[in-house]
């Protein structure tokens, strides 16, 4: 699958069977977490077969069967938000080429604070749920460039550019 097809193909997922990711998998993302993380500055973590951030009863979105996930933190900045959602965006691209489903989380998990590294100085911005999918989605409508980015002149020249 190519990144142009894992594009149309994404959903968010956030049912998971209790399938462990594969080894060779695992060191794929990690290779690409590296990479983002020392080309955007950032602190991302991938966890692996942790079952408590996403057990219980949450606010907003249930989610079942998550135990594996991408933390993403990084350095306070005022453009930190920007860069993890630029480069998170490629790492639930590539994890769908890999046959991974991915669903953003800014607000229903629990902390597991001894699942990763934060330092006093960085910032837990969310999280991205990963696995493999009970249900592989629904096509949704797609939208144009104009209706989700208000990209104008003060727009990162990155971010216009796009790819990675
Ligand atoms: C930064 C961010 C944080 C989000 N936080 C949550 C969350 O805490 N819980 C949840 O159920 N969905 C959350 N969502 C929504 C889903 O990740 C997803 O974007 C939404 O369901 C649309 O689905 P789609 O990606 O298939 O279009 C968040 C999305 C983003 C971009």
């Amino acid at each position: 699958m190519t990144l142009q097809e894992a594009i149309a193909a994404r959903h968010s997922v956030r049912k998971y069977i209790d399938k462990p990711i594969e080894e060779n998998l695992i060191k794929i993302l990690q290779e690409k977490v590296d990479e983002c993380n020392k080309v955007g500055n950032l602190h991302i973590q991938l966890v692996t077969n942790e079952p408590k951030a996403f057990k219980g009863k949450m606010a907003y979105g249930t989610f079942c069967g998550v135990t594996n996930y991408f933390v993403m933190i990084g350095k306070k900045a005022n453009d930190l938000s920007e860069r993890v959602g630029y480069y998170g965006e490629q790492l639930v691209l590539l994890a769908q080429t890999l046959g991974l489903n991915t669903c953003w989380v800014g607000l229903t998990y629990n902390n597991i604070k001894d699942a990763y590294e934060k330092g006093n100085d960085e910032k837990l911005c969310c999280m991205i749920a990963l696995g493999y999918g009970d249900d592989p989605g629904r096509n949704l409508r797609r939208k144009t460039v104009q209706q989700v980015s208000n990209a104008s002149d003060i727009t990162p020249a990155w971010f216009k550019k796009g790819g990675g």
